[in-house]
């Protein structure tokens, strides 16, 4: 069986080769990952040679719009989606934002959405807003003692007037992954359409937006070990429904419709090097003789990623879990399946912020506080601002970083 080599998956990152970074166990990825070689390369051959104006005959600008285009063609196999459904914009909260004043006017007054209170702000405060124009938001609330969702509770919400349901596919502190295909089928079932944020989901495993039945689902590259851009696909059903967001004489163009600012030239053509990245990881770990499709490659890389990071994360969610002081948040499962390597937790007698302050006088990146999950840092009980302490893997995380942490955690009594 093939692992994941770890020497070369930190070759592709020239952070683990800078002295300060170095000493940095760096365990804050669900924040924002580091940036691959081939990342860095385009933004640094783009800002180089072709930071103009693309898209017209001289040579600067053709090279522009080269770059940018390889960007275009090859990311919607990220979400084995194709071309036209594939919305590259600022960030997610900006996405969702467009995405829901797009949405407004096909509804009509009291029609309802649902959204949770599990979700980052992103994915809940813009369909919130809608309120105020006269639709009905219902809130499918977290079992406070878990900080996870229950399928019974949604199904009390769900009803004829039913227009979306906004839902996390894994929230970045519960990390618990939502059962998104059968949310799909129950919201298809009344007409609705459902809104899923991959942002923390992504980083971890292969998106397949067909498999799930998304309408939508977004991501942020910059924590898919890219640049700073969300990325938002929509099926062509969701598409239709919307008024379009952009310019008017571009309301025909499918990827103009939900993208009113122009986009950052450079960052878009970066993020053909997160594939570039998955193809050198995929290269030098299967030695396959035959052309294998974008998507399958994606998968296979992921597969890896996976069996890493459960190997890595399982040690520290045993851990936190035995602990009588200390509450994690979403399932205590050790599978990759179940759950995203995103631990957060708190301690039933110290507040956050000093267990924090220890890990990073120890030399461990982390944060605390709600991470923007603040509806759900509230409903699990904890104060907002002191909130849970996040230790996040990513696949080029080792075991030795992860021991780094709980040496620290076992050394601080109850
Ligand atoms: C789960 C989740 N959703 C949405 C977002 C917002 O993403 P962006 O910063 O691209 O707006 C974040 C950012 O941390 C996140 O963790």
């Amino acid at each position: 069986m093939v692992s994941l080599d770890l020497d070369f998956v930190r070759g592709q990152f020239p952070v683990f080769a800078e002295d300060e970074s170095a000493q940095w166990a760096h365990l804050e990825n669900a924040g924002g990952s580091y940036v691959s070689t081939y990342v860095i390369s385009i933004l640094n051959d783009f800002f180089t040679r072709s930071k103009v104006q693309p898209y017209w005959d001289f040579g600067p600008s053709v090279k522009a719009g080269e770059a940018m285009d390889r960007a275009l063609e090859l990311l919607p196999a990220t979400f084995n989606a194709e071309k036209k459904e594939v919305h590259f914009g600022p960030s997610t909260s900006q996405n969702t934002y467009v995405l829901a004043q797009a949405l407004r006017p096909a509804w009509k007054t009291g029609d309802e959405i649902i959204v949770t209170n599990q979700d980052h702000e992103a994915n809940i405060g813009v369909w919130r807003r809608l309120e105020i124009t006269g639709i009905r938001v219902r809130e499918w609330e977290v079992d406070p003692a878990t900080g996870l969702l229950e399928m019974a509770d949604v199904e009390k919400l769900i009803n004829k007037k039913t227009r979306l349901l906004a839902v996390t596919h894994a929230s970045n502190l519960a990390a618990t992954i939502n059962p998104i295909r059968e949310l799909a089928d129950r919201i298809h079932e009344v007409g609705g359409i459902i809104v899923t944020d991959g942002v923390s989901f992504a980083p971890h495993a292969a998106i397949d937006v067909k498999e799930l039945g998304c309408d939508v689902y977004l991501y942020s590259a910059y924590k898919t070990y890219g640049p700073h851009v969300g990325l938002m696909y929509t099926s062509q059903r969701v598409l239709d429904q919307t008024a379009n967001q952009g310019h008017f004489f571009n309301a025909e163009k499918p990827t103009y419709r939900l993208t009113p600012a122009g986009p950052d030239h450079a960052a878009v053509a970066a993020c053909a090097g997160i594939i570039d990245y998955y193809d050198a990881v995929f290269e030098h770990h299967f030695n396959d003789p035959n052309s294998v499709p974008i998507r399958e490659r994606i998968s296979r890389v992921f597969g890896l990623f996976g069996d890493h990071e459960q190997r890595i994360m399982a040690p520290l969610v045993e851990y936190i879990a035995s602990r009588s002081d200390f509450r994690l948040i979403g399932s205590p499962s050790i599978s990759h399946s179940v759950r995203a390597p995103t631990i957060a937790f708190h301690s039933h007698s110290k507040p956050s912020r000093e267990i924090y302050s220890s890990l990073i006088e120890a030399g461990v990146s982390c944060g605390h506080g709600n991470f923007y999950a603040h509806r759900l840092v509230e409903a699990i009980g904890l104060d907002a601002e002191d909130g849970v302490v996040r230790l996040s893997l990513v696949h080029y995380n080792t075991a030795e970083e992860v021991a780094k942490a709980l040496n620290v955690l076992d050394g601080m009594g109850p």
